[in-house]
């Protein structure tokens, strides 16, 4: 297929995006906006200048410059701009069903209420569903890099919101903090009727991909790269048809891989497994979902069947109902014969 046909048919196809940080989408632009109108100093004088920061070795080097970035967040309608921005360009993207994080204990530490937060982000949600028809869930995720205790006092937090929080996730430094750290939250939350995902094998070792399914009991696992070096995990993925949500752009930043074409979504195809195509944090990154298929498509020559197939993992590994999954995949059934 040559590119500009490859392009065309990942623009037509609908598609779910199931691992996207709200926080990660705060382009330089409104980073300057939100600082002016809260009054809070970035040590930045333009968004190029922004950009030109967006520099990074690993994860560490992303978080700390993300939470830095977070500053700006301070009131319920700075939460509903961000969340309205990103569901227009995921529109523009042909996305109609979004999976959003959201990181409490980075907003709650520097003083912002729960309520601000989850208030504003449900405002766009509920707009976007209204007038762009994108359906949602939102997932709230602890900080690895804190203690269980203050994850427990998060999901205590959320008690009030659960009619508008869907799940719970996992996220910031991987290393160090394995999954079996949060058994005990994972499982009020399941308790609590919460979907359950975490990141697992972005950094850290195909171990820690093992403890999130057999300790956390997740029904995704976020990232998830390093399980290809444990053949009796990738059995084990495959045969449970797990839903992995690679991000591309997102492993090529934070030199997880060291080139394109040393994405796994190839070999993650290859061996059965349920992989997803997302763009993690978008701002930071350097593209929206239609740009990461853009760029792992690309790298690797997939082909219509490949690129049909990881749309359609979008719905079928989403947190929706088999009569939503059906319709959204007679969708993209649709699209890919449409020429
Ligand atoms: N928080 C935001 N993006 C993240 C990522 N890719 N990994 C871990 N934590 C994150
Ligand atoms: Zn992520």
């Amino acid at each position: 297929m040559d590119t500009a046909a490859r392009h065309a048919l990942i623009e037509r196809l609908p598609k779910a995006e199931l691992h996207l940080h709200i926080e990660g989408s705060l382009e330089p632009e409104m980073l300057f906006v939100l600082a002016a109108r809260n009054g809070v100093n970035i040590p930045f004088k333009s968004a190029d200048e922004v950009r030109a920061a967006y520099r990074f070795s690993n994860l560490q080097d992303f978080l700390d410059i993300y939470y830095q970035g977070m500053s700006v967040l301070l009131t319920g309608q700075d939460f509903y701009d961000l969340t309205i921005a990103y569901l227009e360009r995921a529109h523009a993207d042909n996305v109609r069903h979004v999976e959003i994080f959201v990181d409490p204990q980075g907003h709650t530490a520097r003083g912002v209420p729960f309520a601000t937060v989850i208030g504003g982000i449900a405002r766009a949600l509920d707009e976007g569903q209204a007038r762009l028809g994108i359906t949602h869930r939102l997932i709230m995720c602890f900080l690895r890099h804190l203690s269980e205790e203050e994850a427990e006092a998060t999901l205590d937090d959320a008690l009030p919101y659960l009619d508008r929080i869907d799940g719970v996730g996992l996220d910031s430094s991987e290393l160090g903090h394995p999954p079996s750290k949060f058994a005990r939250v994972f499982e009020r939350a399941r308790e609590l009727g919460l979907h359950l995902t975490a990141h697992a094998g972005e950094e850290g070792p195909p171990a820690y991909v093992h403890e999130a399914i057999h300790e956390l009991h997740v029904e995704r696992i976020d990232h998830g790269n390093r399980a290809l070096e444990d053949p009796a995990l990738v059995h084990h993925l495959a045969r449970d048809q797990m839903t992995l949500t690679v991000c591309p752009l997102s492993n090529l930043r934070l030199c997880v891989i060291g080139r394109m074409d040393d994405s796994p979504v190839r070999a993650m195809l290859e061996h059965g497994l349920k992989v997803t195509v997302n763009s993690d944090d978008p701002a930071y990154f350097g593209g929206y979902v239609n740009d990461n298929f853009r760029a792992v498509a690309d790298a690797l020559d997939l082909s219509t069947e490949e690129i049909v197939q990881l749309c359609e993992n979008s719905f079928t590994g989403a947190f929706l109902s088999e009569a939503e999954k059906a319709r959204h995949l007679a969708e993209v059934r649709a699209a890919a014969g449409a020429t």
